[in-house]
């Protein structure tokens, strides 16, 4: 087959690391460009290539796959025309907001037989894949999950409810689909929130039971600060403590003493120590073998199913129960 031809639709942060890592791949072209600013798509085709295009018709027209790299409320609508167009899809996260539009992209999604994948890219760091390797060895007992950020400003429109969904579509939802592939699926929910600094919901505590019995804690702030890590997990085992600190580092601890591995990638570069090189490889794989993708569609749905159960359980004060 030809090299897949790319479409980027939103060439701001992540259209243009998207943009890069396919420029590398040789089993790729990056092809089309649309941004709703013009100057944007033209500036990285100047540094990558593609053609710029002033409407999502004229990207379907010079593209073989859709990348959707516009903000969180637009991912329905662009996604659901690019699979209408017969595109392979791939949609950053979140996959939707709200479960009506998820429901809506999710049946969409399934009535193509071209590839639909999520960017759920943490789920290709080496920090998590070998975090998951490293507990097929052992039985983990629960763990303690941590998802700051230190602000919600930049881009500005993190902090805007009515293009985001809400803070828990933006950061932490990552590792609420990091908790499905680590652990299992969720069976029930308790949560608690508040309201700080923004015009929404912005602090979190929540615990969940996991249909294998497994159980966690998870805190999530988005006023919080930058320290590092802003993102870990600890998991304990029978005399035994992993610990991820962001995307850098995995701390195996085991035995009686205080002895512990040290698990580095603070030297990796960055677009493959957080998952985006392997991710795309991923969605150019399952393109040319016609399989289906390590993150599917059903996966970005069940992320929005978690979101929207966690803000159900602070409105009503219920545990929320999955069947
Ligand atoms: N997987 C990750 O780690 C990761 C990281 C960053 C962002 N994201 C997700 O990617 C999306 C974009 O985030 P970003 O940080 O790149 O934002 P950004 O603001 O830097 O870029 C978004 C771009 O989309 C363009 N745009 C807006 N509406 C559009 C439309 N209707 N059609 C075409 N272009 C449009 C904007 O002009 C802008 O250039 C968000 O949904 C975000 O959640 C994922």
């Amino acid at each position: 087959m030809d090299k897949v031809r790319i479409g980027i639709i939103g060439l701001g942060y992540i259209g243009n690391v998207h943009a890069r890592i396919f420029s590398r791949d040789e089993r790729a072209e990056v092809a089309a460009l649309y941004d709703i600013i013009p100057e944007r798509a033209e500036k990285t085709s100047k540094s990558v290539g593609g053609k710029v295009c002033y409407s999502r018709e004229e990207l379907f027209e010079n593209c073989d796959a859709v990348l959707v790299c516009a903000p969180n409320k637009t991912h329905t609508d662009i996604a659901s025309s690019a699979v209408s167009a017969g595109k392979h899809v791939f949609c950053e996260k979140p996959f939707s907001i709200g479960l009506t539009d998820a429901q809506k992209l999710l049946d969409v999604a399934n009535s193509s037989n071209k590839v639909f994948q999520v960017g759920h890219n943490r789920r290709y760091a080496p920090v998590y894949v070998k975090l998951k390797e490293l507990l097929q060895s052992d039985k983990a007992h629960s763990a303690h999950i941590k998802m700051n950020r230190g602000e919600l400003k930049n881009p500005v429109w993190t902090g805007d409810v009515n293009v985001t969904g809400g803070f828990l579509y933006e950061t932490t939802i990552h590792l609420f689909d990091m908790m499905r592939f680590q652990f299992d699926e969720i069976a029930e929910l308790v949560a608690y929130g508040s309201q700080h600094e923004y015009p929404e919901l912005d602090e979190f505590s929540i615990i969940f039971k996991f249909k294998n019995g497994f159980h966690c804690t998870f805190a999530s702030s988005s006023d919080a600060s930058w320290h590092f890590p802003f993102e870990r997990i600890e998991v304990f085992a029978h005399h035994r403590t992993l610990m991820t600190q962001e995307m850098e580092h995995l701390i195996d601890s085991q035995g009686m003493d205080a002895n512990f591995e040290t698990y580095s990638w603070a030297m990796t570069e960055k677009e493959e120590r957080w998952g985006y090189v392997q991710e795309d490889k991923a969605f150019i794989d399952a393109i040319l073998n016609g399989t289906e993708p390590p993150v599917t569609a059903l996966d970005g749905f069940k992320s929005v199913q978690l979101v929207e159960s966690v803000y159900e359980a602070i409105r009503s004060g219920e545990k929320i129960k999955f069947d």
